[in-house]
C-alpha cells in the first residue's frame, strides 16, 4: 500500500510517498481502517521535525498523521463492536499506538475508534477528530462553560480555535477571539461576538473580567492572558501547564490539557456535529501524493479551520 512516512526527523523534505509498503495488521484491541481521509494536526508536523523524538522515540521509518475517516476492513482478537463496511473515524497516531493515518490502511485502537457523523463526508470527518475533542473537552469538561460567560479564545481561526467558536456559542457564552486581519470575517461568520486583530490591537489592554480563556496560541500569549480573566476565572492551554505562579497571584485555576480522543469523546463530537451544532471547515483538500504541499500549506500559510489528505 502507499503511505507518507519519513526515515529521518526534519523539514517537508523528509517526507516520502512510499508505494510498496506492507499493509498494518490489526493487534489485539484494534481495527484495520481502509482511510478516506485524514487530516493534519500541528503534532504531526511537530513530529516529523523531530520536536517529540526524546519524549516519545520511535524506530523510523514510521507513517504520518493520526486523524482518520474511512471503512473497516478488518477487527483484531477481541474487536467485536464494528462490521466490516463501518463508516468510521478517529486517531491513530503513532505515539498513541496507532500506525499513522497518512497510508491508504491503518490500524487504530478501538478504543480510539467510533462510527463517524452521518452528516460528515469523509473529508469532514476525518478533519475533526483531535480539532473537536481538544475544544470540546476544554469547553465542556474542564471550563464547564455556562450560558452567559465571557470567553477569549486564541487563535480562533486555526483547527481547534474555529471548533471552540461555534461550540462556546452554542453554550450560549459571550465570544471574543484573536485572530490576524485576514482571518476577521472568518471567525465573525462562525459567530464570534468580538474579534481582536492580533496584529494591530493588544488583547490584554481592551479585555477584563472573562470568566474563562482558552489558549491555542501558547508563547507570550499565555502569561498575558491571566490579567484577561476575574477572580475564580479559568485558563486553559492546548501548549503544556500555564504558570501556576501567575494564576495564583491572579485568583484562578490554570490547566495544560492532553487531549483525550478516546471512543466517549468521538461518540459526543458525532453528536454534536450531527445535531448540526458545530461544523468543521476544511479549507484545502490535498492528494496523499501532494502530502508535502499539505504540510506546506498548514505550517507556512496556516489554514482557516483544517487541511485535509484525501486518500480515497
Ligand atoms: N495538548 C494537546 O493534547 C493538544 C492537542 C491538540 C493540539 N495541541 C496544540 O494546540 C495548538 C493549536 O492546535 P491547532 O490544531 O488549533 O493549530 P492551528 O490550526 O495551527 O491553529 C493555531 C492558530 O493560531 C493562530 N495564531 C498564531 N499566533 C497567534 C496569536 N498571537 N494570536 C492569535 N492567533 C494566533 C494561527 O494562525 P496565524 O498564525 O496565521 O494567525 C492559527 O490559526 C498546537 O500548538 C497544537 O500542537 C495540543
Amino acid at each position: 500500500m502507499k503511505a507518507a512516512q519519513i526515515n529521518a526527523y526534519g523539514g517537508i523534505e523528509v517526507i516520502q510517498i512510499n508505494k510498496n509498503i506492507p499493509k498494518p495488521s490489526p493487534k489485539q484491541g484494534q481495527v484495520l481502517v481502509e482511510v478516506f481521509a485524514a487530516s493534519i494536526n500541528a503534532i504531526d508536523w511537530k513530529f516529523r521535525a523531530g520536536y517529540l523524538q526524546k519524549m516519545a522515540p520511535v524506530p523510523l521509518p514510521v507513517t504520518l498523521g493520526g486523524d482518520f475517516a474511512g471503512k473497516i476492513s478488518e477487527g483484531g482478537e477481541g474487536v467485536s463492536e464494528f462490521n466490516v463496511g463501518d463508516e468510521v473515524y478517529g486517531q491513530a497516531i503513532i505515539l498513541n499506538g496507532g500506525s499513522g493515518s497518512f497510508a491508504e490502511y491503518v490500524t487504530a485502537n478501538a478504543t480510539n475508534t467510533t462510527l463517524k457523523p452521518n452528516t460528515s463526508s469523509f473529508e469532514e470527518a476525518g478533519a475533526l477528530p483531535l480539532a473537536g475533542v481538544s475544544a470540546m473537552q476544554a469547553l465542556e469538561e474542564h471550563m464547564k462553560l455556562q450560558s452567559g460567560q465571557k470567553i477569549l479564545i486564541h487563535g480562533g481561526a486555526g483547527g481547534i480555535g474555529h471548533i471552540a467558536i461555534q461550540l462556546s456559542k452554542v453554550l450560549g457564552a459571550y465570544v471574543v477571539t484573536t485572530v490576524k486581519t485576514e482571518d476577521m470575517e472568518f471567525v465573525k461568520n462562525l459567530g464570534a461576538d468580538e474579534v481582536i486583530d492580533y496584529k494591530t490591537q493588544k488583547f490584554e489592554d481592551i479585555l477584563k473580567d472573562f470568566d474563562a480563556v482558552f489558549d491555542t496560541v501558547g508563547g507570550e500569549t499565555t502569561d498575558k492572558s491571566f490579567a484577561v480573566l476575574k477572580k475564580g476565572g479559568i485558563f486553559v492551554s492546548m501548549l503544556g501547564q500555564p504558570n501556576q505562579d501567575l494564576a495564583q497571584k491572579y485568583g484562578v485555576s490554570a490547566i495544560g490539557q492532553g487531549t483525550q480522543t478516546d471512543t466517549a469523546h468521538l461518540n459526543h463530537l458525532a453528536e454534536l456535529v450531527d445535531s448540526g451544532k458545530i461544523k468543521v471547515h476544511v479549507d484545502k483538500v490535498f492528494p496523499l501524493e501532494k502530502v508535502q504541499e499539505a504540510f506546506t500549506y498548514q505550517e507556512e500559510v496556516h489554514p482557516r479551520g483544517k487541511v485535509v489528505i484525501k486518500i480515497r
